[in-house]
């Protein structure tokens, strides 16, 4: 693109401003000075712009439909007029709790329609919220709240899944005790189970959503200040704060969820993300919203009460395009056919995928049995951190590839680069590891009070740029291929986990000596999560310590962080500074022994038989 500025100038309109901008780019990839700014003397609201400048002309159009966990119980549609009295008095229950503009709200819910009534509700006051995904476990919760120094914390009492009820209530009282006591517990009574009460700190928000009154003034906000924080794992240390902005993240997700998806006034869409992750914030409440969609929620789970739940769900709402991940079609395609045969699936008239790259297969039964051939598959590649969709076809304008994302979006600028010299690979049939060569609104604009770490883990590497940590492969029609993370981020069913969270996990119980943590392929989840152990003198490996340490990284992290495969290791393989050689733990994973390649600067090779020995023996 030779002129962003009037590009994205153009762009910028699809959004309502109470003060217009006269910038439209600002943005600097210098490392020691990176600076993103967008749109940057506009002024806005986001909750403005999903409802309010709506109303006239859909009050009585769903904005959202529920469909509950049980799939006996009712759906519910809620009006663009309800979601708006429901967000307006969400807004005053957090002004009455002393919230104010700038103040920072974690929100630990499950996907009920209160999880955005929450999102939209801080934004309608300018405060800035942080979802924690309702898997997280207590310890990771308490982390979030405090590293963005939260003033209240949203949860309900439980949440139903999959026919189980998770204790959120509970969960966030365990956090708590490892919190400042001046931080809130504001509680949605969900389900009506039993929980403790805390006098004083916990307010039950349904309750005083009665109380206050119906209208709360949008606040002005400057297209930079912050929309919300959503933790992702990096390759080091404890997840980063993504900070997203108001004008030009809301921008970019609009966009690219109309034309990406071609969503059509009048169309319903559904994304079976949840809001604990960026596809659910960007594509099920702020996109769509923005739009004046139609956006579905679901309570559950693809496989309860049977297999056949996700197009179930796709008949009764007349679902026109259907989002989800990798992972959950392979499932479901190991279930058979028949499951998705049983539905009518007319109402389909766009696919998508989203999260980690898919593998032919799956793209091929995705494309036959649920798209019956005729509806164009979108295999959209983006990451938290890019706010939207970097490199995807557009449906019906792009010739797909099964296992391609394709092309990059309008404005974005891909380019791939030599791992090793990081000099440019120009033409095409090149691989390399991928960046963007310039800014896009929707793109991140900080760590959450580290700006330093985020110029070092995105600009300085290959500087210049911004370095996504994903491999890819540009072929010889300039197509892209993601060939997945070059770094230590692996991929568990479309969830982004941190190698080394999962090794100071486990280095954190009383047996464990030493730990390393790899990926390695698997059918269904993409990756799974492999750990070598090395246990304290004296402690004798047991199927039991085995499930000891599941239950252990479970709790510590949540269920997603779970070893798949525990193997016990006498020694790591290490150079003799002292380093973990993780490339030779990756090939004894993947059961690729043939490629150990140079063990010679190993402190002690001869673990590297015993390690071998062992991954055998585990078949
Ligand atoms: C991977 C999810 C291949 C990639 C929106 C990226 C993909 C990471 C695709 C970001 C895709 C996401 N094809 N790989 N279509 N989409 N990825 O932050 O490795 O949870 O870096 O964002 O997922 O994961 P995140």
């Amino acid at each position: 693109m030779n002129d962003p500025d009037a590009f994205w100038g153009r762009e910028g309109k699809r959004l309502d401003w109470v003060t217009p901008y006269t910038k439209v780019k600002n943005t600097d990839f210098t490392m020691g000075k990176v600076s993103i700014k967008w749109f940057e003397d506009g002024v806005l609201n986001v909750a403005v712009n999903c409802i309010d400048r709506h109303l006239p002309s859909r009050a009585n159009q769903t904005a959202i439909i529920f469909e509950p966990d049980d799939p006996s119980a009712p759906a519910r549609h809620i009006s663009y007029g309800e979601l708006s009295e429901s967000v307006n008095r969400f807004a005053n229950v957090l002004l009455s709790q002393g919230v104010m503009r700038g103040d920072r709200v974690v929100i630990y819910l499950p996907m009920i329609p209160e999880a955005a009534y929450a999102m939209l509700a801080c934004a309608r006051i300018g405060a800035v919220h942080s979802v924690v995904f309702a898997g997280f476990s207590p310890d990771a919760l308490a982390n979030r709240i405090n590293d963005c120094g939260a003033k209240v914390v949203i949860t309900c009492d439980t949440a139903p899944r999959g026919g189980r009820r998770t204790p959120l209530k509970s969960n966030a009282d365990a956090a708590l005790l490892h919190c400042s006591d001046r931080v809130r517990c504001l509680v949605v009574k969900h389900t009506g189970d039993q929980t403790t009460w805390v006098q004083g700190r916990d307010v039950d928000v349904l309750a005083q959503m009665k109380e206050v009154a119906p209208d709360c003034p949008p606040r002005p906000m400057n297209a930079e200040d912050p929309l919300f924080i959503l933790y992702t794992s990096g390759s080091t240390g404890k997840p980063k704060g993504v900070v997203h902005s108001s004008g030009g993240y809301l921008c970019y997700a609009a966009m690219t969820h109309q034309m990406v998806f071609d969503y059509k006034d009048g169309d319903v869409y559904w994304c079976t993300a949840d809001v604990g992750w960026v596809t659910g914030h960007s594509y099920i409440v702020y996109g769509p919203l923005a739009n004046g969609g139609t956006t579905l929620m679901f309570e559950g789970v693809p496989n309860f009460p049977d297999p056949g739940r996700f197009w179930a769900v796709c008949e009764k709402h007349k679902v026109n395009q259907f989002y989800t991940a990798p992972t959950a079609i392979r499932s479901l395609m190991g279930q058979g056919p028949e499951w998705v045969d049983k539905y009518d699936l007319t109402s389909l008239r766009v696919l998508g995928t989203v999260g980690e790259p898919i593998n032919p297969e799956a793209w091929v039964w995705y494309d036959k049995h649920v798209g019956k051939g005729r509806c164009p598959i979108v295999d959209t590649f983006w990451q938290t951190e890019t706010g939207g969709h970097m490199i995807t076809s557009l449906p019906g304008a792009i010739d797909t590839k099964p296992g391609s994302a394709t092309l990059p979006f309008f404005g974005v600028k891909p380019v791939v680069l030599d791992a090793a010299t990081a000099a440019v690979q120009e033409g095409n049939g090149v691989e390399g590891v991928l960046c963007f060569s310039d800014s896009w609104p929707g793109q991140m604009r900080t760590i959450w009070g580290d700006h330093e770490r985020f110029m070092e883990t995105y600009f300085q590497q290959y500087p210049g740029t911004y370095f996504t940590g994903d491999g890819c492969r540009r072929d010889e029609d300039g197509y892209y291929w993601i060939t997945g993370r070059v770094d230590d981020v692996i991929n568990v069913s479309g969830h982004r986990m941190g190698t080394a969270e999962v090794e100071s996990a486990l280095v954190a119980h009383v047996k464990v000596a030493e730990a390393a943590v790899v990926g390695y392929p698997h059918s269904l989840k993409g990756q799974g999560i492999y750990a070598y152990v090395t246990l304290m003198n004296g402690i004798e490996p047991s199927d039991d310590l085995r499930k000891e340490l599941e239950t252990w990284v479970r709790t510590e992290i949540g269920p997603i962080a779970k070893p798949d495969l525990i193997q016990w290791a006498p020694g790591l393989p290490k150079t003799r500074s002292g380093k973990i050689m993780r490339r030779i733990l990756r090939k004894i994973a993947e059961n690729d022994f043939g490629a150990l390649g140079d063990i010679s600067t190993l402190a002690d090779p001869s673990v590297v038989e015993d390690l071998i020995e062992n991954r055998q023996n585990h078949g």
